[in-house]
């Protein structure tokens, strides 16, 4: 099998397995103040120092959290009910579907939303950004770091600067961004989302940062944990295999590697084909993340081939994968549906050599060579 759909998934590290393994003989309630309760406890700070320590920011910020949704819904609505009445959101279309499907419930809330527009490379302009925080005075701004299914990266420092002078509290959803991109790129965001098993730690295990000062009300309750942030007593095994693979990330992320795989396999594409386009090409990404249309192929039809083959990619995100809506972030970029159709996502990660890349490169080619050739067939007998 070649996996490249590392942004729907990574595998978990050895070092997650192992630190999910020693968690699993603990079974002390965290809350509880006698011995085995404080061993819970303790292994939950160590975690918590690690995450910490990747993004570069205080212990005391991260607010862990059943993964990148839940982070990102919190942020939201925690948000939205410190502020009440007249709260203003600012977001854009291309947000992970954690985020597009908190927005209408914010707005049964009594909220009100704007768009940021982003243009057909799937990047946000700061002078309208500019524009509307000054006409709308949004109480918070949510833009994502990086982009799950394009891998364009928002400009999140210039972000930070323009909310700062207007008032305005910075979410980042910073899933995709963890383990890719230098921290000092998001870190400062006022919120900021992070997810466990984008870099090979488990499923069912986040953060939300949340900086000092920041008015946020908790959605979970019953519980005082994590400082009265977030109630329900903690996944332990979770949280423990999420802190090794932070410490793992701290010491390598081969991220250089990555990125020429990634260049080479888009490479071999547009020497290979023709009516193909790589999204966001012109725009900066993360190292792993190719978005690419095949003209008049549907992405279904070179996905299940490409699966027969043993290649697992994916036709944009996970959570819409399986559906056969087109994305909402292509269509946000202004693609149509049939255009949205014909795009696949190949996201790379540990497993990733030059030479698999030259294998998925080649299969791909002629499987779209052999689906144009059957079609243009088809269409001929007509
Ligand atoms: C950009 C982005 N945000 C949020 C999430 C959700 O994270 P989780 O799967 O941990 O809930 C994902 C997962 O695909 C993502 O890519």
């Amino acid at each position: 099998m070649i996996y490249a759909d590392y942004n729907a998934t990574t595998p978990l590290s050895e070092g997650a397995r192992k630190g999910m393994a020693q968690a699993m003989e603990l079974w002390g309630n965290p809350s509880s103040s006698h011995k085995s309760g404080r061993k819970s406890l303790e292994l939950i700070n160590n975690s918590r120092e690690s995450v910490a320590a990747l993004v570069g920011v205080s212990p005391n910020d991260v607010v862990f959290t059943s993964g990148g949704s839940e982070a990102n819904t919190l942020a939201l609505m925690g948000t939205a009910l410190a502020v009440g009445e007249g709260f203003r959101l600012l977001t854009s279309q291309v947000e992970h579907s954690s985020i597009k499907d908190t927005l209408p419930v914010i707005e049964k809330l009594g909220g009100t939303i704007k768009y940021l527009p982003v243009n057909p490379e799937g990047q946000i302009s700061l002078l309208e950004l500019e524009q509307i925080l000054e006409s709308f005075k949004p109480h918070l701004v949510s833009l994502m770091t990086a982009n799950n299914e394009t891998g364009v990266i928002f400009p999140i420092p210039k972000i930070l600067s323009l909310c700062e002078k207007h008032g305005s509290v910075l979410h980042t959803d910073a899933v995709q961004g963890l383990g890719k991109l230098n921290p000092s790129f998001y870190q400062s965001a006022h919120l900021v989302s992070i997810s466990a098993h984008k870099i090979y730690g488990p499923k069912g295990a986040g953060a939300l940062l949340v900086k000092k000062g920041i008015k946020l009300v908790s959605t979970h309750y019953g519980g005082s944990q994590e400082i009265k942030r977030r109630g329900g007593t903690e996944n332990v095994i979770g949280i423990a295999g999420f802190g090794a693979a932070a410490r793992e990330v701290l010491v390598s992320s081969p991220t250089q590697e990555l990125q020429g795989a990634r260049d080479h396999f888009e490479q071999l594409l547009a020497r290979g084909l023709d009516g193909i386009t790589i999204q966001g090409s012109k725009q900066p990404r993360i190292p792993n993340t190719s978005n690419i249309r095949f003209n008049d192929i549907a992405s279904e039809v070179l996905l299940g081939a490409l699966d027969l083959d043993g290649i697992c990619v994916s036709a944009g995100s996970a959570c819409s994968s399986g559906s056969i809506s087109p994305s909402h972030v292509l269509l946000g970029m202004g693609f149509s549906e049939k255009e949205a159709k014909e795009c696949v996502r190949f996201s790379w990660g540990k497993s990733s050599s030059l030479n698999t890349v030259e294998e998925v490169a080649q299969k791909v080619i002629a499987h779209v060579n052999r689906i144009r050739a059957r079609n243009s067939l088809k269409e001929s007998s007509k």
